[in-house]
């Protein structure tokens, strides 16, 4: 977020007043004055303004992590991994939305938001999540029609996903998956059953909430779109 929208966030000034402070060289972060208009606050960050703290007072906080390889969706982990938690560095309690495994990269959200935590995990509002999978072998187009029309698995079946090929190498394929459930392991077992187990797995949307150019283990707000997004889903 633009510092001067930040400002005008945290109540301190309208936004034109905001952009007059910062050039005036009031305006500090992390102790340093800042006078670039552009500047963008990361979640990490202190301002202030005449020396006292501006703060966004917001009820609730809601995060996008890009979750590297070996941390663990969870807040705490018996075998002492490095979790999505401790990524963050802010003084509130954040809890993961859904789960991602430990091996799984890409896009997880985190909030203290319990009523949003529900309704994204619940199966009945069906989220879309898109996946990039690198496959093993090249799947052909009947192995892909299984995973579109849905696999069984043992007594249950999942359902349907959109499926489409990026990318053929000789050694494996990297498709784009896209489900609407978040059964455990799910992407895992569908190519398995294929008989394409999945090399690598990384999560690039949860709904309408895009990972962009997020680099690996850092995170963001959520802008006031997707918040809106997310409060707005029936
Ligand atoms: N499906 C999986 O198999 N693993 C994940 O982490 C997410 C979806």
């Amino acid at each position: 977020m633009r510092l001067q929208k930040y400002m005008a966030h945290a109540g301190a000034a309208s936004r034109r007043k905001s952009e007059e402070y910062i050039a005036e060289g009031r305006v500090k972060v992390n102790g340093q004055v800042i006078t670039e208009l552009g500047y963008k606050v990361q979640p990490s960050d202190k301002v202030y303004l005449d020396g006292k703290r501006l703060k966004i007072i917001r009820e609730h906080t809601y995060i996008a992590l890009n979750k590297p390889m070996g941390v663990v969706s969870t807040v705490s982990d018996e075998k002492g991994r490095k979790t999505v938690t401790d990524l963050i560095d802010l003084d509130r309690r954040l809890y993961p939305i859904g789960r991602l495994d430990v091996d799984t990269t890409g896009l997880i959200l985190l909030t203290d938001d319990g009523e949003i935590t529900n309704k994204i995990t619940h199966p009945k509002y069906e989220i879309e999540k898109t996946y990039i999978v690198t496959a093993e072998g090249r799947p052909d187009k009947r192995e892909l029609d299984i995973l579109r029309k849905g696999v069984k698995v043992g007594q249950e079946k999942f359902k349907g996903a959109k499926v489409k090929i990026l990318k053929n190498f000789e050694e494996d394929t990297i498709i784009e998956t896209t489900i609407s459930e978040g059964k455990n392991h799910q992407i895992k077992i569908m190519y398995e059953k294929i008989g394409h187990p999945v090399k690598k797995l990384k999560r690039i949307s949860v709904g309408e909430i895009q990972l962009g150019n997020l680099e690996i283990g850092n995170y963001r707000f959520l802008s006031d779109d997707e918040i809106n997004y997310l409060k707005g889903l029936k």
